[in-house]
């Protein structure tokens, strides 16, 4: 009987390019240490010209592909987590489908921002459990770069690009996802948005002048709302999987700021070596945090195979969730 959905295989994809803390201060008024003392990113990496978020996504989900050893024929489902969609239609997903030819599968995009990656694996543990999919390709994928004002000290420091990836498939042996909780609240929903573009206004000469096209965000609300909904989604998801804090081998938190990590690690009581960071490499990559945390922390050995990790996020909606693996 399948009791769940395991990771068969992680991919990701960065893009080449560098931009440093220093080479952001030749763009506004920053520092170095500012930047590393309020976020604790150092650089982040930045798509060429003409690439976008289906080229990272289908990089990643290649390598994930590989790693799990599936071919992409055998894939039945692709989910996309985006904010930063190639464009507004077809879906990202569509395009990664015919860049891997994954010819069998259904593609869809999924937005929960920051969130997209946990809210993934609960759907494709969903669907491997009911039976409707087999293999799901999820990938998080963001080139958040082309959303960011480059004039706005603000925000364009904590953005990053990237992608990464996972192959979930039917597991019987209790590796898998263990369990998901999931949670929104539209309320919120002008704390972090780009307000043009869809529907309610959409794209005219007055919004481009207007910079209405760009993400914006109220940072410090954003950082309370983060550090109590991500603690909350912890607690919650340890209980509703019947385990102790003690039990997991790492913590695997959405990478937005050092210092909203350390508050939740403190807050939900993990010691910071088990709590897994990168973000001072890549900044805040969105929907693409989690998944590349999940590929690195296995290529260095911080997971091995059997350990439960915690996986937890926020973002724009607003949007949480959290989720335990055992690898
Ligand atoms: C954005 C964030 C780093 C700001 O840190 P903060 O400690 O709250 O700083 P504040 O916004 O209070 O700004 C403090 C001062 O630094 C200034 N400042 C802001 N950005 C700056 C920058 N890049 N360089 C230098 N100074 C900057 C502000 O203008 C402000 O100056 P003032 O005191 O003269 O008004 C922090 O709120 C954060 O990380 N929030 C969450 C953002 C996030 O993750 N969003 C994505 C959600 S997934």
């Amino acid at each position: 009987m399948i009791r769940s959905a395991a990771i068969l295989g992680t991919g990701m994809a960065i893009p080449p390019r560098v931009l440093t803390n220093a080479d952001l201060a030749k763009l506004v008024d920053t520092n170095d240490e500012w930047i590393v003392q309020r976020t604790g990113i150092r650089e982040r990496h930045i798509v060429e010209n003409g690439q976008a978020t289906s080229d990272l996504a289908a990089l990643a989900g290649r390598q994930a592909l590989e790693r799990a050893g599936v071919s992409p024929e055998a894939v039945d489902l692709i989910l996309l987590a985006t904010l930063s969609p190639d464009m507004l239609c077809p879906s990202t997903a569509c395009l990664v489908q015919a860049a891997l030819g994954a010819r069998n599968a259904a593609a869809v995009d999924l937005e929960a921002a920051c969130s997209g990656f946990v809210y993934g694996l609960s759907l494709a543990r969903g669907a491997i459990v009911s039976g409707e999919a087999k293999t799901v390709l999820l990938i998080g994928a963001e080139v958040t770069s082309r959303f960011v004002d480059w004039t706005d000290r603000t925000t364009c420091v904590l953005f990053g690009d990237a992608a990464g990836a996972a192959v979930l498939g039917p597991s019987a042996n209790g590796r898998g996802v263990l369990g998901t909780v999931l949670g929104a609240d539209g309320n919120g929903a002008s704390l972090i948005d780009v307000p043009a573009g869809g529907s309610r206004e959409p794209a005219s000469a007055e919004t481009v002048a207007a910079k209405r096209h760009v993400l914006r965000l109220k940072g410090g609300d954003v950082f309370k709302s983060g550090v109590r909904s991500m603690t909350q989604a912890v607690a919650d998801v340890l209980k509703k999987c019947g385990l102790a804090k003690e039990e997991i081998a790492l913590l695997v938190p959405h990478q937005a700021n050092s210092r909203i990590i350390g508050a939740v690690a403190e807050a939900a009581g993990f010691p910071l070596e088990k709590v897994f960071q990168n973000l001072d490499r890549y900044g805040n990559t969105s929907a693409a945090t989690i998944p590349v945390a999940l590929h690195e922390a296995e290529v260095q050995g911080r997971i091995k195979p059997g350990d439960l990790v915690c996986c937890v996020a926020f973002g724009g909606g607003l949007t949480w969730g959290a989720a335990i693996i055992r690898w």
